[in-house]
Order: structure tokens, then C-alpha cells, then sequence
């Protein structure tokens, strides 16, 4: 996506065979790339959260694969690369499909081909992202344009950042407004802050101010006075799993903004791509759930007169809890909008368009 009059995307291979990122703890305030030359990088790398985002993830790890396989490809050295990058966050599913696909494959040839085959598959991994992603947009466009052609705007509301920021390109919430915006429909995206981590207020608001798309940035707690204000036309969250019945784990809050959606009347539709989808969970309540460090909730981060500090928001030696995701029931959810289509969040409306998957 549009960085100025550059194409970025989230990650890329580098000549020299190490792979390039955004970091993205530096945004919105400084602009950084970094060089992952090993698995231990690319694994520091999404604990850290230098990249996030479920997708972006995925394809994270399957570049960090990549780099083990330069370093030992050997049967072990395959084995011990992909069990040091799938402990490094638990909720996104796109982690354990991507190592998953790439081990798969990998295991099958003789050490000495790993590498280049595996730099490859991570590669058609990350075009694979980009592909479905725009695909989102294309269908979700469709009900964009609905709205419009009723109400003549669409205010869409977004929780977390669902942007291209948290994929390889395009993003999954973001993709049909980027479409909508690009053919003149006259859009706004309400931006929640989402605390702790700020994505909404730090990244998605940084995207959208990139690509010219009218955007403000609101508290959480404002999501639910907007709509029952008839200020949001429609919710577009992303997900970092999908349970096979449609009930979806996404940035805490998102199940608020769910039930204040449905409470108003608001359409509530989650964008994902289909390695987004847990086939082996029966439902959301099985979705582990990310602990993340409490300083994340007692401090911030922001930019001061002498540059970037980090803040005590909260009363010293109150203690914190931080729990990083929510599910929000299928029952709640107006439609998945993925690359084959917009399903009805269910088994059967999962099973519907993807048969190939569900079986
Ligand atoms: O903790 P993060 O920043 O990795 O969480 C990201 C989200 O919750 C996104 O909304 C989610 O990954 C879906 S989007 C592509």
C-alpha cells in the first residue's frame, strides 16, 4: 500500500536472502525497516510485535522458517525452528497454519533443497495474503456500495488495526474501504484508539492518513454513543481466529463493540482470510487467549516535546491485568467476509464456501 508515492508491503525478501519488515512499535512516530537474518530474529520479532496482525504473522513465521532452513535444515533444525516461532503468540491461527503449510512441504525434500524451497513457499505464502486480502476488499466493496446508494456516505467503525499493517498488503478490514474510497464513495472510518496497545490510534490512523481516507480517532468507549447516535453505517473488524461455527477471537473490545452494534441495529461484519479459520475448533470458547504483560495497560507510549516516552497512566502499585483478545459469539456477527465470498457465521455458512476446507 501507499507510503507517499512508494508500494510497501509488509515484508519482503532482501537480495541477500534475509527478509526486510516495518517496524512496527516505531509507528506512527518514526519509520523504521528492520532485517531479520535468522529464526531467532523473526521469532523476536512477533513477540515483540515489530510486526502484528494475524495474517502478518503467518507469513512472518513462514519467512522465519525460511531463515532457519539457511541456518540448519536438517530434519531436527526444521523441527526446532517451527516449535521456537509457534510459541511466540498463541491467539492468531495464521501462525500454526503457516508453519504448518511450510512443514508440510519442507519435510518431504532432502535437507540441501529446504532453503530455496522454503524461501520460495514463504514467498507464495505472503502473495497468497496479498491475493486473498484484495479479494476481501472486492466483496466487502459490495456492501459498501449498498450502504452508499441507500444513506449517500458510509461511516464505517473499526476496532484494533485490521489495516495493511497487519497482513502483507491490502489488510482485511481496510481492503474494501481502500476500494470504496479509491472509486469516490464518500467514506469516514471512525479509528478506535484500542488500548492498551493503541493500534487504532497509532496505525490504522497512520494508513488511512497515507492513503487520504477521512478517518477520526475516537476512545473506545465512544464506539457505542456513535451508533446509537446513527453515526456508524457499519462495523468492519478483522480476527485473529475463527472457531468452524463462526464465533470470532479478536483485539479486546471487539465483543463490545459487537453487542452495542447489535443493540443499535448496526451490521457487524468481520473480514477474514480463510487461513484465518480454526476447522478443528467447534467454537470460540476453545480459543486461547494471549496474556500480555500488565506494564502494557500501566504505561504508554507517546510522543513529547524531546521525542518518544513512555508514561505511568495508573495509580503505582495498583496491579494490572491485560488480557489481549475477546470472542465475540457467531449470534452477534452480521457476515464473514472472505475471499470466496461473504459467509453467514456458521458451521454450514463456513462449510458453504469452503467444502474443500470443512470436510
Ligand atoms: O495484537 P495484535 O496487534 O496482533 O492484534 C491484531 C488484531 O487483533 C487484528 O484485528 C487481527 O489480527 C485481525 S486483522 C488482519
Amino acid at each position: 500500500m501507499r507510503i507517499g508515492e512508494t508500494h510497501w508491503r509488509t515484508i519482503w525478501p532482501e537480495a541477500d536472502g534475509s527478509v526486510g519488515i516495518i517496524d512496527q512499535t516505531k509507528l506512527p512516530f518514526a519509520f523504521e525497516t528492520v532485517t531479520l537474518r535468522g529464526v531467532a530474529d523473526a521469532a523476536r520479532a512477533i513477540s515483540e510485535m515489530l510486526v502484528r496482525g494475524a495474517p502478518l504473522i503467518g507469513a512472518t513465521a513462514a519467512h522465519g522458517l525460511a531463515l532457519g532452513m539457511r541456518e540448519d535444515p536438517s530434519d531436527r533444525g526444521l523441527e526446532e525452528a517451527a516449535i521456537r516461532l509457534m510459541a511466540t503468540r498463541p491467539t492468531a491461527v495464521n501462525l500454526r497454519w503457516a508453519l504448518e503449510t511450510m512443514r508440510a512441504r519442507l519435510s518431504a525434500l532432502p535437507p540441501a533443497e529446504r532453503a530455496e524451497a522454503a524461501a520460495a513457499l514463504a514467498a507464495e505464502i505472503a502473495d497468497e495474503d496479498a491475493a486473498q486480502n484484495r479479494a476481501i476488499g472486492t466483496h466487502g466493496l459490495e456492501v459498501l456500495r449498498a450502504i452508499a446508494a441507500e444513506r449517500g456516505r458510509v461511516h464505517v467503525l473499526t476496532h484494533c488495526n485490521a489495516g495493511w499493517l497487519a497482513t502483507v498488503d491490502w489488510g482485511t478490514a481496510t481492503a474494501p474501504i481502500y476500494l470504496a474510497h479509491d472509486e469516490g464513495l464518500d467514506v469516514h472510518v471512525w479509528v478506535d484508539e484500542t488500548r492498551p496497545r493503541n493500534q487504532g490510534g497509532h496505525l490504522t490512523a497512520w494508513e488511512l492518513a497515507n492513503h487520504g481516507v477521512p478517518h477520526t480517532v475516537i476512545v473506545d468507549n465512544a464506539a457505542g454513543h456513535l451508533m446509537q447516535r446513527g453515526e456508524v453505517d457499519i462495523v468492519l473488524t478483522g480476527t485473529d481466529r475463527t472457531a468452524a461455527n463462526g464465533d470470532v477471537a479478536n483485539k479486546i473490545g471487539t465483543y463490545l463493540k459487537a453487542l452495542a452494534a447489535r443493540d443499535t441495529g448496526v451490521p457487524f461484519h468481520v473480514c477474514l482470510p480463510s487461513p484465518t479459520i480454526d476447522w478443528s475448533l467447534a467454537s470460540g470458547a476453545d480459543i486461547p487467549i494471549e496474556a500480555r504483560d500488565p506494564g502494557e495497560v500501566t504505561h504508554v507510549r507517546g510522543l513529547a516535546e524531546g521525542g518518544v516516552v513512555r508514561a505511568q497512566v495508573t495509580n503505582p502499585g495498583s496491579p494490572a491485568a491485560n488480557p489481549a483478545f475477546d470472542v465475540t459469539p457467531a449470534r452477534l456477527v452480521t457476515g464473514l467476509i472472505t475471499e470466496r465470498g461473504i459467509a453467514e457465521p456458521s458451521r454450514q455458512g463456513l462449510a458453504t464456501l469452503f467444502p474443500d476446507r470443512a470436510a
